[in-house]
């Protein structure tokens, strides 16, 4: 147990439960929700702690709406936002900034000059830059790279035992090499053992589901970061694995800038990797090798763990609904057929991979703050708890709101009365989804969107693509018996069995 840092997070709490005394006002009183349970955790055990994701949230939608009030520590107001027109004003916007532990831990763990941690001109520069590696006709190239690292997977499970296999980590190993060879142009090995032990370390740091640690959370927004920078130095697992990883990534980057320097130098033929594409695009008088080095930690943490559950889901939906994954085949054998494989004109792939990530996104929720007063606009009106009807919500600088992806990819209104049910069918009956949420995939937010949308979105669906089509057309996968497997949130949405493990052990036969 991380006995120091409950320690420091609990002297801490004395000194801030001034804000308890000094607590503002709320506007958004009159707005209906749940009775709380308790005045210390309020809704968070059940939002965040249930034992399969949406326990109690996915009643909240249907009995509330698609805009409600919930409570969390020490009885502050939450509001919880599902409606498609509010999340695309708060993504898109600058009223609305990340919150709570999770603002500290993307500044902890992914370093504050990662373009995930920056804001304004700052963003919009090393975005600028290293969108040039993300682009369709960048991302494009990549797809070699993704057919080798699936081909892996298949050699691999060639060796597996049938009965019962656990898939997923042949997929975090297939989408780290991927992010490695693809975007940095070096092969797993090269990293070495305790860069790669590190990062899977680091993913799983944040996924403590101890009660105390709702408590902790609170704390994100009442200490400065820089508490928490100083913080790092203590001697916990935690920070430990944190400080590790940072080391570790900055000796690699540091390599890798240096050869590629080199290489550049003596005029050496540059590669399709993201380093090549930044040095010899117009941006790269913009960008320094150690803006590079400062992204490289986010790049490889952000796309594995995110990629590798999607398909995980993807393959349990398949196990549990046969005659769709009979139909996918066909569709993967005729293409076969043909002379050349072209993922995206493949109708039930798509529509597959897209109902995949419509129920499981791999962030369900995310905290943010309003950081000005402000006015969120509402696709579907809501009815207060005094009768009177709102399109508008004012909420006061200061003001906890919860971005409820998983609850908007399930609003009856814009998916229909069968939201809750994997049915990849929606998406080929022409049906257009109204929704006025802007994401860049499908109409889904779970890349979010905005100015801070998911950079590797692209990268993340070729690959599943790619992942998907040769899992398919080699083997075929059914549930192992008196197995469960549920998604689990631990500050993402993960596959977890009944014995309480992630994992994904599926019964895997070649076709
Ligand atoms: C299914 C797979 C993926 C999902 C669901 C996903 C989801 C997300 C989400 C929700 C964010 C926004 C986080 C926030 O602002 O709080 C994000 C940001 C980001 N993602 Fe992904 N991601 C996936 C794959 C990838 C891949 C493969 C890469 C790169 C190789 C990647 C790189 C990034 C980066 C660099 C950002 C930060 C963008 C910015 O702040 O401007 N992601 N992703
Ligand atoms: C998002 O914000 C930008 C910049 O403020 C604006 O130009 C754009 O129209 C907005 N997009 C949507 C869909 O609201
Ligand atoms: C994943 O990669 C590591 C390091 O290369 C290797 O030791 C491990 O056996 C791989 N696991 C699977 C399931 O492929
Ligand atoms: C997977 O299936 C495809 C198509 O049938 C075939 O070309 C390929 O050799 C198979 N891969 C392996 C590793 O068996």
């Amino acid at each position: 147990m991380e006995l120091p840092l409950y320690a420091i997070a609990f002297a801490a709490l004395t000194s801030v439960a001034v804000h308890l005394l000094f607590r503002q006002r709320s506007s958004i009183r009159q707005i209906v929700g749940p009775p709380s349970p308790s005045w210390l955790f309020g809704h968070t055990l059940q939002l965040r702690l249930s034992p399969q994701y949406g326990d109690h949230e996915f009643q909240w939608l249907k009995q509330f709406g698609s805009v409600y009030r919930l409570k969390t520590c020490f009885g502050q107001d939450q509001l919880m936002v599902a409606d498609p027109l509010a999340l695309q004003y708060i993504l898109n916007g600058s009223a609305f900034e990340r919150s709570g532990m999770l603002n500290v831990m993307v500044d902890l763990i992914f370093g504050e000059k990662s373009v995930v941690a920056s804001k304004g001109n700052e963003h919009r520069r090393l975005r600028a830059a290293l969108n040039v590696g993300f682009t369709a006709t960048a991302v494009r190239r990549y797809q070699p790279i993704f057919e080798k690292m699936a081909e892996t997977i298949l050699e691999q499970l060639d060796n597996s035992p049938a009965v019962s296999t656990d898939i997923f980590p042949h997929l975090t190993n297939a989408t780290l090499g991927a992010i490695s060879e693809a975007l940095f142009g070096t092969s797993i090995k090269d990293l070495g053992d305790e860069f790669v032990e590190t990062s899977f370390q680091t993913i799983e740091l944040s996924a403590s589901r101890f009660k105390i640690k709702a408590l902790v959370d609170t704390l994100g927004d009442w200490l400065p970061i820089r508490f928490w920078r100083v913080a790092t130095h203590l001697p916990t697992t935690t920070f430990r694995t944190i400080r590790r990883g940072s080391y570790l990534t900055n000796q690699i980057g540091r390599q890798i800038v240096r050869e590629r320097l080199d290489a550049a130098r003596q005029g050496l033929e540059m590669n399709d990797d993201l380093f090549s594409l930044m040095w010899n695009s117009d941006v790269a008088d913009k960008i320094s090798g150690d803006d590079i080095i400062a992204q490289m930690r986010l790049i490889f943490l952000a796309g594995q763990d995110t990629t590798a559950t999607t398909v995980a889901f993807g393959l349990l939906e398949l196990a549990r609904n046969p005659t769709f994954q009979e139909k996918l085949r066909a569709e993967i054998q005729d293409a076969l057929g043909t002379s050349a494989v072209t993922y995206d004109g493949m109708p039930l792939l798509n529509a597959f991979i897209k109902e995949t990530v419509r129920l499981y996104p791999a962030l369900p929720i995310s905290d943010r703050i309003a950081v000005q007063d402000t006015t969120i606009p509402l696709a579907d009106q809501i009815i207060t708890s005094t009768g009177e009807r709102m399109s508008h919500i004012p909420v006061l600088k200061g003001q906890h709101i919860t971005l409820c992806i998983a609850a908007y990819q399930r609003v009856e209104s814009r998916w229909g009365t069968d939201s809750h049910e994997f049915n990849p069918f929606r998406w080929l009956d022409g049906a257009e989804f109204r929704t006025e949420a802007v994401g860049p995939y499908a109409n889904l937010l779970s890349f979010f969107g905005g100015p801070h949308t998911c950079l590797g979105w692209r990268f993340a669906v070729l690959q599943m693509q790619v992942i998907i089509f040769q899992l398919v057309a080699n083997f075929s996968f059914a549930q192992v018996e008196g197995e469960l497997v549920q998604p689990r949130f631990l500050s993402n949405l993960l596959p977890i069995t009944s014995s309480g493990e992630k994992a994904v052990p599926l019964s895997i036969t070649r076709i």
